[in-house]
């Protein structure tokens, strides 16, 4: 590790009209958070001191997803060099190496900037390390002109290039490392000659050459790569970044059966020895512990599941939801804002809302807790060991004891004391007979108007 500081200016002041969208473009979630996040989730893993992000004019959004990190406007977009100069007020003179990055190229990784770091202190000392790749399609990505040593020469933009310079295979991803002393130097004679009219920051390798400095590259992945324009391509880039949490998942220890349908959050957590079936989705803040068995297409967001626990085929979790260790969510189970403490078990078609299941409860399948009066949320407690009976409506705030029974179909609106038996619904009668007489008298009547329906 080298002691010179990192300063990382992200480039995010495009509209990103081709997304048809109200939402900046840097806005647009991979994983559960804005794809600027993880960005700045790769600059903080490099431990950069400082980040700038150039943002446009009505994008307070953007600031505030970014913060404590700084932004900067740009008020016309006059291009890349011009970009990166609206970021001097902020950042001012910083004499260690600037990193620029794009904000809508967001699966870049750290590995990938810590080699154009190291480049950058290599023997040669170069003032900008450029990150290219060999695509597939070199389409109109810059191309990059190299010498037989391997330095960089300069970098022509496609609509100004030659046949031949067309011909390179070697394009530029965007990203630089530059030289943070000389940088304010050769972004000031960046010109605007050019075919687009713009001010390239790719010409300040040709103008650091001229100064008798050298420029280097290193090659990078096109997958890490992929720019961001289309909500097509935002889905290629859920895809890359989903494979990437599976990858870690699997290699965390977690087993998933078939990966490609398990839809992690960026910040999903789970225990080593967890399985989790297909058809799974996870939202943000989503903590499951070790060994738990997440069963197919359910749908966990904000919830916290104990070691051991047991959750679907079809449960929901929703915020708030703290599932203890070894307890049993059943399917069609919707659980929000509620402690099912351990052991309890909520099997088959219930609702549990801001409510508590205490250790070793049983909730009988149908049972709803009846949290909301169309005005104000009300609690439900429910004791340790208490026995809920099927299609229970539990009517808050209400509290059932600890060893309480409740029998089946009661409608609870009062506080039931420990192991004591409520039961709410009407006494059983049973009239002997009736349903044999009933059935004889019915036949007859049918009987008698089919044969009055043969005579006409
Ligand atoms: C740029 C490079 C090209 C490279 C390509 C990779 C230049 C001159 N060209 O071209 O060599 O192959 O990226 O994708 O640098 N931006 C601003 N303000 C501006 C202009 C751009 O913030 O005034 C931001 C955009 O939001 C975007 C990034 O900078 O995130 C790149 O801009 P874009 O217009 O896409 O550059 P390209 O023409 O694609
Ligand atoms: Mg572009």
């Amino acid at each position: 590790m080298s002691e010179t500081q990192t300063a990382a200016i992200i480039l995010a002041a495009g509209l990103g009209t081709r997304m048809k969208s109200t939402l900046p473009k840097v806005m647009h979630p991979l994983a559960g958070r804005p794809m600027i996040s993880h960005l700045i989730d790769t600059v903080d893993q490099i431990g950069a001191a400082r980040a700038v992000c150039v943002i446009g004019e009505e994008m307070e959004g953007v600031a505030k997803a970014v913060a404590p990190r700084e932004t900067a406007v740009q008020v016309e977009r006059l291009g890349t060099g011009h970009a990166v100069a609206a970021a001097r007020p902020v950042l001012g003179d910083f004499a260690g190496d600037v990193l620029v990055l794009y904000g809508d190229t967001p699966l870049i990784t750290a590995d990938t900037l810590e080699a154009m770091l190291a480049m950058r202190h290599s023997a040669a000392n170069p003032a900008v390390v450029v990150l290219g790749f060999r695509p597939d399609d070199p389409g109109a990505y810059g191309r990059l002109v190299t010498d037989a040593q391997g330095g960089l020469l300069e970098i022509v933009e496609y609509k100004d290039a030659t046949d031949d310079q067309r011909a390179i295979d070697l394009v530029n991803s965007g990203v630089m490392a530059i030289d943070g002393s000389v940088l304010w130097s050769l972004i000031d004679r960046v010109g605007n000659d050019n075919a687009k009219g713009e001010y390239y920051l790719t010409d300040i390798i040709a103008i650091a050459r001229a100064d008798g400095r050298t420029c280097a590259f290193v090659e990078g992945d096109e997958q890490e790569l992929l720019g961001i324009n289309s909500r097509a391509e935002l889905a290629d880039a859920e895809w890359i970044v989903q494979e990437r949490l599976r990858r870690y998942m699997m290699d965390s220890g977690v087993t998933l059966i078939d990966p490609a349908t398990v839809h992690f959050c960026h910040d999903t957590q789970v225990g080593r020895d967890t399985v989790i079936q297909p058809n799974v989705v996870f939202g943000p803040g989503v903590t499951i512990g070790e060994g738990v068995t997440i069963k197919a297409f359910s749908h966990i967001e904000g919830a916290a599941v104990a070691a051991n626990a047991q959750v679907g085929p079809y449960a929901r979790l929703r915020p708030q939801a703290m599932i203890g260790e070894g307890a049993k969510i059943g399917n069609f189970v919707e659980i929000k804002k509620a402690t099912v403490e351990r052991g309890a078990k909520v099997s088959h078609l219930t609702y549990i809302g801001d409510a508590r299941v205490g250790a070793e409860a049983n909730i009988g399948a149908g049972t709803i807790t009846c949290n909301y009066d169309g005005f104000l949320k009300s609690h439900t407690d429910i004791g340790a060991g208490a026995f809920i009976g099927s299609n229970t409506a539990l009517v808050a705030p209400v509290k059932v004891g600890d060893g309480a029974i409740v029998g089946a179909g009661s409608v609870v609106t009062k506080d039931v004391p420990a192991d004591t038996l409520a039961v709410t619904r009407a006494k059983q009668v049973g009239i002997e007979g009736w349903a044999k007489a009933f059935r004889e008298r019915r036949a007859a009547e049918k009987a008698r108007l089919a044969a009055l329906k043969n005579k006409s």
